[in-house]
């Protein structure tokens, strides 16, 4: 495995030693790899001839200086998960090689971006959306994988990937969980204790919600139901919960359409996103 650390390298990289008949898979990734970036990992390697994975906190898509300051940091378990899933370069670029002094460009994802997430995240997906848009840039990958987690992530990048016509297949990968059906991610670590225990609700809820699910008549029961359950949380307060098109995220209550039910719960730290699509 090959450890890249500037826009230079990856450029000899693909002018040099890659072929183009060769396949690029690439992994996006903030570090703090859990279970599921190895999934996502192991089937790049699966699917492509070559393996690329990123390494990069973001800065610009954090709301705050504290929340960036507390995401974690173990890159060198990081890089250990990717030589155990078979990548072959790891890029690890430093912050003035993504963004240099001078940097004014963003990625504004139109409405799409503007509820749920975006709503309570203000700036997050132009961020997210233009560090993508960039290391596809700097990597060039011919498929690029992404957790169903962030739906509305996921849903964004496909919306743009079409939209400016990257040539980027973009493949979206099943939510990985604790044996409990906490939905695994960089930030379960800073639950208390207390937050711990309860989290798992949130995907019961959920769950209890799709199993109702595509009953019309009760359809608004089902919705308050849900509500009750996510207010009875002791250690989380529902931010949101609601029904939306898969591809579009318009909110919506048509059952004959492909819905994706969303939610986010704020715990003393962390918020928790999840969702269930529902056909
Ligand atoms: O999902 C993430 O880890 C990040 O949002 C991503 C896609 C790596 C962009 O920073």
């Amino acid at each position: 495995m090959h450890i890249l650390r500037s826009i230079e390298e990856l450029r000899l990289l693909r002018a040099q030693t890659l072929t183009s008949s060769q396949t690029i898979g690439f992994v996006p990734t903030m570090g703090a790899l859990h279970l599921g970036h190895a999934e996502l990992l192991k089937v790049s390697a699966a699917k492509s001839d070559v393996t690329i994975a990123s390494i990069f906190i973001n800065p610009k898509q954090f709301n705050s200086a504290s929340d960036l300051a507390k995401y974690p940091r173990t890159v060198e378990e990081d890089l250990e998960t990717c030589r155990i899933f078979n990548v072959d370069y790891v890029y690890l670029p430093e912050i003035s090689d993504i963004y240099p002094a001078g940097f004014d460009t963003f990625i504004t994802p139109g409405s799409l971006g503007s509820l749920f997430e975006g709503a309570s995240r203000p700036g997050h997906f132009a961020g997210m959306a233009t560090v993508v848009v960039k290391l596809f840039n700097i990597v060039q990958p011919n498929i690029a994988f992404f957790g169903k987690k962030d739906y509305q992530q996921l849903a964004i990048i496909r919306r743009f990937v079409a939209d400016l016509n990257f040539p980027i297949h973009i493949f979206g990968m099943e939510t990985v969980r604790e044996a409990d059906g906490l939905a695994l991610s960089s930030r379960n670590a800073q639950l208390t204790e207390g937050e711990r225990k309860e989290a798992p609700k949130f995907f019961e809820i959920l769950q209890t919600f799709k199993r109702s699910f595509p009953d019309t008549n009760s359809l608004n029961e089902a919705i308050s139901d849900a509500l009750r359950q996510f207010g009875e949380l002791q250690h989380f307060q529902l931010d949101y919960f609601d029904l939306a098109e898969q591809d579009t995220l318009h909110p919506s209550r048509d059952t004959n359409k492909p819905l994706v039910a969303l939610g986010a719960i704020l715990g003393s730290q962390v918020r928790l996103i999840d969702n269930q699509e529902l056909q």
